[in-house]
């Protein structure tokens, strides 16, 4: 049990935001919960114990916001030991399609996001030998087919987690990213209602199956925790061997 440990989780209303925020209940972390929706975080909060939680609205690509959630963690509980920078957005489109305004909105949640969190918590973080876990995605290490704002947004969050790694390990901060392929959220396989597309994406995943949000928070937990304590710098598939292959088509 982590007893009076305390988190920060980006989108924590939905998805896997809310699955990292009750396993993290479950640890014993007093659990902040950051999203756009304040009735949608007042809900989660309720469903997974809002005495044990704080619902702080706010978006994270806003500076003042993320100032206010900062603030407002501290001046509750008085610490910060994990941020978790989950909240992200997907828009697809190729080149010649996708706007400037939605490659720069992409960027703006999936990047600048989590550059302004962890702007604003590392003093805290510092204190504590907190660490930082941000949710990327398969999408950040290869391409994918007509995603290119979504895939060079992950990707520069990728690079964020391990350049800051390298600055931050002295001060005993490890700061560390997951990447998830298809996951069983609105995001994921709830937004994909093409059969045959799902078929596809099961030829791609060694096991066959969408990952579960519950997976992808066991891993968050670990990546958290003193169990993970000499892993810095890593971007984590958690993709049921999507990235085992080398790309060639199964004969
Ligand atoms: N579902 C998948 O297949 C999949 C695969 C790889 C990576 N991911 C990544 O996982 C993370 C979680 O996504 P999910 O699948 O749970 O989907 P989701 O849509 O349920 O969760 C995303 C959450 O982020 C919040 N959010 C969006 N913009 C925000 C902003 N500006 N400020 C604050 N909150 C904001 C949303 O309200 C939502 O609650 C995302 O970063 C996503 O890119 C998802």
């Amino acid at each position: 049990m982590s007893k009076n440990k305390v988190v920060i989780i980006t989108g924590a209303g939905s998805g896997m935001g809310y699955a990292t925020a009750k396993r993290f209940v479950k640890d014993g972390f007093k659990v902040v919960l950051n999203g756009r929706n304040e009735n949608k975080l007042k809900k989660a909060a309720a469903e997974i114990g809002s005495e044990n939680c704080l619902v702080v609205p706010g978006d994270v690509s806003i500076e003042k916001d993320i100032e206010h959630l900062i603030n407002l963690t501290i001046q509750t509980y008085d610490r910060l030991d994990v941020l978790v920078n989950n909240a992200g957005i997907f828009i697809g489109g190729g080149i010649e399609n996708l706007s400037l305004a939605d490659w720069n909105k992409q960027f703006a949640v999936n990047s600048t996001g989590p550059f302004l969190t962890i702007k604003k918590a590392l003093p805290y973080l510092e204190k504590t030998k907190g660490n930082i876990v941000n949710v990327s995605s398969v999408s950040g290490i290869g391409g994918d087919w007509g995603a290119l704002g979504y895939d060079a947004s992950k990707g520069a969050l990728n690079l964020l987690t391990k350049a800051l790694a390298l600055d931050f390990a002295p001060k005993g901060i490890r700061i560390n990213a997951i990447a998830p392929s298809l996951t069983d959220t609105d995001m994921g396989a709830g937004a994909i209602n093409d059969k045959e597309m799902m078929a596809e994406f099961k030829k791609r995943i060694a096991m066959g199956r969408a990952g579960k949000s519950e997976e992808i928070a066991d891993v968050i937990a670990f990546l958290a925790s003193e169990e993970s304590s000499f892993i810095t710098g890593t971007i984590l598939p958690v993709d049921g061997g999507l990235s085992a292959s080398n790309g060639q088509p199964k004969l």
